[in-house]
């Protein structure tokens, strides 16, 4: 028999209450920002999945064949009875490790995004009859509490989300990480890599325009969610390069001057012609900086896996 459980860590409100607080803090304050989880509704979720599928975007199917080549690897190194899956998504590439560990006792999918969590467990459910699946919809940044299931626990971060949060917020997200491992358990990171910025830029700023799509959905999330006005057509969707900080940056740009309103949080925001707000930093990484993150979080790096074409990276860690 299959199982499936569904747990809301956050509740409904809970959730309402931290877009409030992000939107009125991003986008009162010069430059305008606002935090990448805003993305992932059902429909944000969906652009996410269309963009994994995208000729320029390389980060999937990289970390995809690194999963291929070393599940066996990683499945011998932790001999996991629980995998933890921190913004899982699709679970889609996640298959491969749990295909891969033979004692595999629960799966504990975690994620914001309420329809990719039943979406990926309604996938999963018919193909691993013996597989236990709680699912958590949780902010992973918000102080996890995981359920009582059999160690020992390997916690995948898997796609470069990790490279989606600001550097202090890593670093506060890699120690409370650490807080959840036990002697024996271990953390798989997937981590985007430095590379050239053709290339990069490429990936964020596709022919088709999903991810200008995916960006400008952040503005649908708002006007839903807090009744505002945004009309997405009015920002143009912009991917830099920032050499000095080693990250992608996505920013919607206004197209002209405007006015928004959001009743919600009885606000009116201006936005200047040409005005920016960005909307998500996606951190690129080197061998070195991954160890030294690690180890400040107390953990070590054990293994480190690229693909062919060194363009990502797999870290497998276990706590000092
Ligand atoms: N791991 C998958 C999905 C990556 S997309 C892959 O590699 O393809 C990033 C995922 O993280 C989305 O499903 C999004 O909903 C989730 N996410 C983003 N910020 C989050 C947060 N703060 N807490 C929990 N989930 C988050
Ligand atoms: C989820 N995360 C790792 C993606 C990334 O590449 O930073 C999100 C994304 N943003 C634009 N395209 C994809």
């Amino acid at each position: 028999m299959s199982q499936f459980e569904l747990t809301r860590t956050l509740p409904e409100d809970a959730t309402g209450a931290a877009l409030r607080a992000d939107v009125l803090h991003g986008l009162t304050r010069t430059p305008k920002i606002l935090p990448p989880k805003w993305f992932y509704d059902a429909r944000g979720s969906e652009l996410f999945e269309e963009i994994t599928r995208l000729d320029e975007y390389y980060p999937t199917r990289a970390e995809r064949e690194i999963l291929i080549a070393r599940a066996p690897m990683i499945a011998a190194a932790t001999r996991a009875s629980t995998l933890v899956e921190l913004g899982s998504g699709s679970s889609d590439k996640t298959r491969h490790l749990l295909d891969a560990l033979p004692g595999l006792h629960s799966y504990v999918p975690v994620d914001v995004s309420g329809s990719a969590l039943t979406g990926a467990a309604e996938a999963l459910l018919g193909e691993r009859p013996d597989l236990r699946i709680h699912a958590l919809i949780a902010d992973f940044t918000a102080g996890l509490v995981l359920p009582d299931t059999p160690g020992p626990r390997l916690v995948v971060f898997l796609g470069g989300t990790v490279g989606n949060l600001l550097p202090d917020e890593r670093s506060a997200f890699l120690t409370s990480v650490r807080a959840l491992l036990a002697p024996g358990d271990a953390l798989l990171l997937g981590t985007d890599l430095v590379k050239d910025e053709a290339v990069l830029v490429r990936a964020y700023d596709d022919e088709a325009g999903v991810t200008a799509e995916f960006n400008k959905n952040v503005l649908s999330v708002i006007n839903r969610e807090l009744g505002a006005d945004f009309d997405p057509a009015d920002f143009g969707h912009v991917a830099l390069w920032n050499a000095e900080q080693e990250w992608i940056e996505m920013r919607l740009r206004a197209r002209r001057a405007l006015t928004a309103k959001i009743p919600e949080l009885d606000l009116v925001v201006h936005f200047a012609a040409g005005e920016e707000v960005r909307t998500e930093v996606s951190a690129k990484f080197r061998q070195d900086g991954v160890r030294s993150e690690l180890a400040a979080a107390g953990m070590e790096l054990t293994h480190w896996w690229t693909d062919e074409a060194n363009r990502f990276a797999l870290s497998l860690a276990t706590a000092v």
